[in-house]
């Protein structure tokens, strides 16, 4: 098992399970985004409701989603944190101008160091995210509070309104590099299908950025019923 363990260590195989990882973050975020959605469904609630019901009362699955979400995010982090060393080790003197291998093109790739910091603002912002609608640690509700009711009110408050804005369209950014990377480290470069997979980049992060914006938008400063 020594191999596996020097594949998985070495800078190709750290670049492999980093694109996997945010890949299957990148499925995560839709699938929370689409129930995230349902609470634009003018209803009063009702599906959003069902739906947030119906993910509580799975006993078994939700414990597991929920270890596995925390280990793929710790996953993600660590090869984050861990290429950031091999890179700045490999680099004794610090360039002045930090460019990318990349050909030009309509997205052009930013500095791995830009990659950081946007992760960064996203994780500051999941810390944010996990202490209000997880935890409760800030804003209690009433006992018995509906799913619709606690979402509605907590996106109202101002620090969460606007963070969210914040974090949200910088996780689009995130993704926006972050997508199309995963495939070029997972092999999948291709004068024919690399600028279709920048197009699907582009319209991956526009869902995700706009779409998570929306809803403290419409919440927290445009409806505020
Ligand atoms: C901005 C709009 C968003 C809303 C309204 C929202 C809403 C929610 C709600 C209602 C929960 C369930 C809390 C519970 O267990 O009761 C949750 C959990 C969670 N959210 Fe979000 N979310 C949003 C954006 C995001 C984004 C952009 C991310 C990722 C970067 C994210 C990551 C998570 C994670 C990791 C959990 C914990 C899952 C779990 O342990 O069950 N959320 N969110």
């Amino acid at each position: 098992m020594n191999w596996l363990r020097k594949v998985l260590v070495s800078s190709i195989g750290k670049k492999v399970q980093m694109g996997i990882s945010g890949l299957l973050l990148c499925g995560f975020l839709v699938a929370h985004l689409g129930g995230n959605l349902l609470l634009f469904v003018p209803d009063g609630g009702k599906a959003y409701n069902e739906y947030a019901h119906a993910l509580h009362t799975q006993k078994l699955l939700l414990p597991v989603a929920e270890i596995g979400l925390v280990v793929l995010f710790a996953w993600h982090l660590l090869l984050a944190l861990t290429t950031n060393k091999d890179n700045a080790d490999a680099r004794p003197v610090g360039y002045a101008l930090q460019c990318s291998k990349q050909e030009p093109g309509p997205i052009a790739k930013p500095a791995s160091s830009v990659m950081m910091a946007t992760g960064a603002v996203v994780f500051l912002f999941l810390i944010l995210h996990l202490a209000d609608f997880r935890f409760e640690l800030r804003n209690h509700g009433s006992e018995g509070e509906e799913p619709f009711a606690k979402a509605a009110r907590l996106l109202k408050d101002p620090i969460t309104c606007v963070g969210y804005i914040i974090g949200t369209l910088v996780l689009g950014y995130h993704v926006l590099h972050g997508f199309q990377s995963a495939f070029q480290s997972l092999g999948l470069n291709h004068p024919k299908y690399t600028p279709l997979i920048k197009q699907a980049s582009f319209a991956f992060a526009i869902l995700v950025g706009a779409g998570f914006a929306s809803l403290p938008l419409w919440f927290g400063m445009i409806s505020r019923h």
